[in-house]
C-alpha cells in the first residue's frame, strides 16, 4: 500500500523558522470545577507543538472547546487548557482572553521565536460556524502559515480549520498524519474477516456508516442501547429500553440489505443485563435479550453475547470499534464493554478504536496501549472510517497546491 500520508504537505515541507505559524488543535476535552479531566487530546497535539517550538517557529495555537453558540460563555474560556498545557510543554503558554482583534494582533507581533499563543475558544465568534469571510480573514492575518492538527474536526467545515487552509500556505500537523495512518487500514484493502464492532446510544448516528462500510466489512458486531432498536425493528419485546422509533424503517431496511447480499453478517445481541433503572443501585438480571420484561430496561450486552463476540473477534485480521456496549460508567453495566474491550486487546488482528466514549472506556480499561490505534476523534473517526471525503483534510492535500 502506498503511505497513504503522502498524499499531504507536512510541516517539513514548509520553512517555518522563526515565521508566525497558526496552528488548528482540538482541544475539546471535558473540564469539571474549571480543571481538564482528559488530557488526552492535548498531549496528543505535543509533537507538533514541539516539532515547531524546536523548529523557532512563533506558535499561535487556536480550538474551539463545547459548543457555545457564537457567543463568549465563561465557563468555556479555554484557561484551564492553557494551564494543562504550560504543565505539559514546560513552558509558558500565554493564553488570550480573545480570538481574534487589534489587542490579539499587538501580542502576535510582539512573540519570540519559539514560544507559544493560545487564542480563546473560536465558537465565541459566529463566523467560526456561519458566513465567516470576515472571522477567517482576521485569524489568517495572524500567521504566515497554517497548520492544522485537529483531527477530531477533520469532518466539519468550519473557518478555523477550512477557511485558513485556503488562505495561508498550509500542511499537515503530525497529530493528523498519525490519525491518517492508523485509520487507513480499515478503509484501502482491509484485511478479512473485517469485524466492525458498532455500539453507542443512537442508531440514528450510526446506521449512515453501516451502509457506508458493508461493502467492506464481514461481520457487525452490535451492542450499547442502539442494539435494542434493532431488536425492536425485528419485532422482539425490548421492555424499556431506550429506542429510536423514527429509525425503525432504515434498520429495517439495513437489515433486509444484507440479508439479501449474503456477504455480510449482523450481530446481535442474544441475551442483556438489564435493571429498572439507570443507575448504578437498582436490580440487575441478566435476560434473553429478545425478551425483555415490560418495565425492564438493556443496560449491557450479556454473558452469552460477550462469549459469541469474543469468539468472532479472535479470528478477525481487521477491527474497528465506534460506541460502548454498554452503559459502562455504571459499574455493574461494565462487563460488555470492558470484556470485549480485553478481546480485542488479545486478538492479533489489526485494532481501530474510535475516539470520544469508546476511547474512554478503553483508556478507562488499561486496554489503549495495546491496540493499533486508538483515534482522537469521535464523528472525525467514523467519518473516515466510512470512506468519506472529509474537507478539513481535503484540503490539505498535496494536489490543491
Ligand atoms: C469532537 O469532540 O468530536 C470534536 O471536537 C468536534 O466537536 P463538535 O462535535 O462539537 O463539532
Amino acid at each position: 500500500m502506498i503511505d497513504p500520508t503522502s498524499q499531504y504537505r507536512t510541516m517539513e515541507d514548509l520553512s517555518l523558522q522563526g515565521k508566525r505559524v497558526l496552528v488548528r488543535v482540538d482541544f475539546n476535552v471535558p473540564l469539571e470545577d474549571g480543571e481538564v479531566t482528559d488530557d488526552n487530546r492535548i498531549k496528543s497535539a505535543l509533537p507538533t507543538i514541539n516539532y515547531l517550538t524546536d523548529s523557532n517557529a512563533k506558535v499561535i495555537l487556536t480550538s474551539h472547546l463545547g459548543r457555545p453558540g457564537g457567543e463568549v460563555k465563561e465557563e468555556l474560556r479555554l484557561d484551564p487548557v492553557g494551564e494543562r498545557l504550560s504543565e505539559l510543554v514546560e513552558a509558558d503558554v500565554k493564553k488570550l482572553d480573545d480570538t481574534i482583534g487589534p489587542e490579539v494582533k499587538g501580542e502576535v507581533e510582539e512573540m519570540e521565536p519559539g514560544s507559544i499563543i493560545l487564542l480563546e475558544n473560536t465558537r465565541f465568534y459566529s463566523g467560526e460556524k456561519g458566513k465567516g469571510d470576515e472571522f477567517v480573514q482576521k485569524l489568517s492575518e495572524l500567521g504566515e502559515f497554517f497548520v492544522n492538527d485537529a483531527f477530531g474536526m477533520v469532518h466539519r467545515k468550519h473557518s478555523s480549520n477550512y477557511g485558513v487552509a485556503t488562505k495561508l500556505p498550509s500542511a499537515a500537523g503530525k497529530l493528523i498524519l498519525k490519525e491518517v495512518k492508523g485509520l487507513t487500514p480499515a478503509v484501502e484493502d482491509p484485511d478479512h474477516p473485517f469485524v466492525a464492532i458498532i455500539g453507542g446510544k443512537k442508531a440514528s448516528s450510526k446506521i449512515g456508516a453501516l451502509w457506508d462500510m458493508v461493502e467492506r466489512v464481514d461481520k457487525f458486531l452490535i451492542g450499547g442501547a442502539l442494539a435494542f432498536t434493532f431488536l425492536h425493528a425485528q419485532g422482539h419485546l425490548v421492555g424499556d429500553s431506550l429506542i429510536e422509533e423514527s429509525m425503525v424503517e432504515d434498520v429495517r431496511d439495513f437489515l433486509d440489505k444484507v440479508k439479501e447480499d449474503r456477504s455480510t453478517e449482523v450481530l446481535l445481541p442474544v441475551d442483556a443485563k438489564v435493571s429498572q433503572e439507570f443507575s448504578a443501585d437498582g436490580e440487575v438480571k441478566t435476560v434473553d435479550a429478545t425478551k425483555i420484561p415490560p418495565d425492564w430496561m438493556g443496560i449491557d450486552i450479556g454473558p452469552a453475547t460477550i462469549e459469541n463476540y469474543s469468539d468472532e473477534i479472535e479470528g478477525a485480521q481487521t477491527l474497528a470499534w465506534a460506541g460502548p456496549l454498554g452503559g459502562f460508567e455504571l459499574q455493574p453495566f461494565q462487563a460488555g464493554t470492558r470484556e470485549v474491550a480485553q478481546a480485542v486487546a488479545d486478538s492479533s488482528g489489526y485494532r481501530i478504536i474510535g475516539g470520544g466514549e469508546t476511547g474512554a472506556a478503553i483508556t478507562q480499561f488499561g486496554f489503549a496501549d495495546e491496540m493499533d490505534h486508538v483515534s482522537t476523534g469521535g464523528g472525525a473517526c467514523l467519518g473516515f472510517l466510512r470512506g468519506k471525503e472529509l474537507p478539513a483534510l481535503e484540503i490539505l492535500k498535496v494536489k490543491n497546491e
